[in-house]
């Protein structure tokens, strides 16, 4: 089964790749389709961003579309940066930069920070319009450890892992991870839906 993925960013093309090959969901690109868009992710949720981006791409294409939005969500700083997660430092942001952000913020809040990874999926075909949402909780540490994957992957320690997302390698990231978790359940829900329509 084809798949049109709603995203420009590498990794998570990479990440979804990974994990949906091994669940037999051959992803689609925007590159693939010749799509050049940029979305503006302005939406107060992760949900609203999700279906925003889906939603979109579907229109363009009438190809079932997946989309996620994702963030890191802190406890101490209630819930930031959320849906900002990927413009924390503000206008010249970039990965570095909102990893410092964070840690200053943090600088004088008490320890443990307890924070969690969310990715919203939303699935859009001509019939369907689901949501799907995998967590991971864990903690901020004091300063980047590992330099796999991306984002805030250097300062986030899974809760039962003594190694950061960045320092565990991509396979077993990519099988604990919230992304994972929330394509597992897409891939749950494709294969119940298709045991019901197919039989044999
Ligand atoms: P968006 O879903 O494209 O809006 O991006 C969300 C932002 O959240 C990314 O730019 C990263 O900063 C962060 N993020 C989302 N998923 C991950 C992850 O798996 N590791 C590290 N950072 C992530």
């Amino acid at each position: 089964m084809k798949i049109v993925l709603a995203t420009n960013n590498p990794h998570k093309i990479q990440e979804a790749q990974e994990i949906l090959q091994n669940l037999g969901i051959e992803i689609l690109t925007l590159k693939d389709l010749g799509i050049e868009i940029k979305i503006e992710e302005d939406q107060n949720t992760f949900e609203g961003n999700a279906r925003k981006k889906a939603h979109t791409i579907f229109e363009l294409t009438q190809l079932p579309t997946i989309a996620d939005d994702s963030g890191l969500m802190v406890e101490a700083l209630n819930g930031e940066p959320g849906v900002n997660s990927s413009c924390y430092a503000g206008e010249e942001h970039n990965y570095e930069k909102n990893n410092q952000k964070l840690l200053k913020e943090l600088k004088d809040k008490p320890k443990p920070h307890r924070a969690k990874f969310v990715c919203v999926i939303n699935y859009k075909s001509k019939i369907e319009d689901e949501i799907f949402v995998g967590e991971v909780t864990g903690e901020i540490i004091d300063e980047p450890r590992g330099t796999n994957g991306f984002g805030y992957d250097p300062l986030f320690k899974p809760d039962g892992y003594d190694a950061t997302y960045a320092e565990l390698p991509s396979d077993i990231k990519n099988r604990i991870s919230h992304r994972y978790k929330a394509l597992l359940k897409f891939h749950d829900y494709l294969s119940n839906k298709l045991k019901l329509t197919c039989p044999h």
